[in-house]
């Protein structure tokens, strides 16, 4: 039986900070009340000119390094993103061309913030079935560039930023199972109304920027996490202790309590970063992952569940060895 296996992990975020504070000068808000709600002390938004695949770019080449590989061992670059630099080449092939790889497939994959998710079960699935040996897995990010910086209910939440990990074919688990769901029916709960299809309606001033019923969606992200960790740990026949580390999704403190309470898993066991980036979409859990790999907190042997909730609705987990 083939499984594939972490075998790197990489993250970047932009220089660019603006804190709580930056954000009390132009909108109607405040630093207490965006960390009593949600835990986000700041954000790294990409300078003008900086792109999807710029902060993708230096995510992959730290994950490609971590792994060991050069651009002849890949041949699967799966990205997630909700902003791509073009409509297209998609920004997977961008990036298959700045880091040299040559003849792969590469693609992306568009399910908001359970973006990087999806593209983890994508990719298990292609190494699994023998389709590929070694992918690279990417979810990056310019949200800012669709956010109304005047509407303080959703301009407050997100950031920008890319992380990154290599799969590689194994033995060994590697990735126990992954678990990918949607439901169309909640669109308009949390949206980007207008499209390039659909097109912009200019009689509607910031029709082109995310809109959300954050009351509505928290209620919605909370129920379902419960459920999908139930769901992962069930296929796995696993407890609850069986789990070492859970890397959540990182939207709102608030929800990842509710998560981490479910499990019954102590906040020493909980991979948390919200403070630091906010809201990045799909880079959100590659860059927990990130963080805990890089600082020793996750160790090889180790039992990890992801999980993500998002636009669509969207939701799903990985469970994996480290
Ligand atoms: O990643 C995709 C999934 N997305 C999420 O998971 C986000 C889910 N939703 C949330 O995280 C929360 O619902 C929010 C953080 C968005 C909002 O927190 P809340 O506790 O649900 O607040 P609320 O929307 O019920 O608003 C409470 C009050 C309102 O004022 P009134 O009507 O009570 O007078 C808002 O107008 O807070 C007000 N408010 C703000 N005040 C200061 C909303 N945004 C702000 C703000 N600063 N930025």
């Amino acid at each position: 039986m083939t499984y594939s296996r972490i075998i790197g992990t990489g993250s970047y975020l932009p220089d660019n900070v603006v804190s709580n504070q930056d954000l009390e000068k132009f909108v109607d808000t405040s630093d207490q009340w965006i960390q009593e709600r949600t835990g986000i002390k700041q954000r790294h938004i990409a300078s003008d000119g900086e792109t999807t695949c710029d902060l993708a770019e230096r995510a992959a080449r730290n994950a490609m390094e971590a792994a060991g590989k050069g651009p002849k061992d890949i041949d699967l670059i799966v990205l997630a993103t909700t902003t791509p630099d073009q409509v297209f080449p998609s920004t997977a092939c961008l990036l298959q061309s700045r880091l040299d790889i040559h003849g792969c497939a590469a693609f992306d994959v568009q399910a908001v913030c359970t973006g990087f998710i999806y593209a983890l079960g994508v990719a298990d699935n292609f190494i699994r079935s023998g389709s590929a040996r070694c992918a690279l897995v990417i979810g990056a990010e310019t949200f800012s560039r669709i956010l109304n910086w005047e509407d303080r209910t959703t301009c407050v939440l997100f950031g920008d930023g890319a992380g990154a990990v290599v799969l590689e074919a194994s033995d060994e688990p590697g990735i126990l199972s992954t678990h990918l769901h949607a439901d169309g029916d909640y669109a308009n709960m949390l949206e980007v109304p207008d499209g390039v299809s659909k097109g912009y309606d200019r009689m509607r001033a910031n029709a082109a920027f995310v809109e959300m019923r954050g009351a509505e969606v928290f209620k919605m992200a909370v129920n379902t996490l419960g459920r999908i960790v139930d769901e992962t740990l069930e296929k796995n026949r696993l407890q609850k202790s069986d789990v070492d580390w859970l890397i959540p999704h990182q939207a709102n403190i608030r929800i990842i309590h509710a998560t981490a309470r479910k499990l019954h898993m102590p906040m020493e066991r909980v991979v948390v970063t919200v403070a630091e980036h906010g809201n990045t979409s799909a880079a959100s859990v590659p860059l927990a992952f990130d963080t805990a790999v890089r600082d020793g907190r996750i160790q090889r042997g180790e039992t990890l569940l992801m999980e993500a909730f998002g636009g669509g609705f969207t939701w799903g987990s990985v469970l994996a060895r480290y």
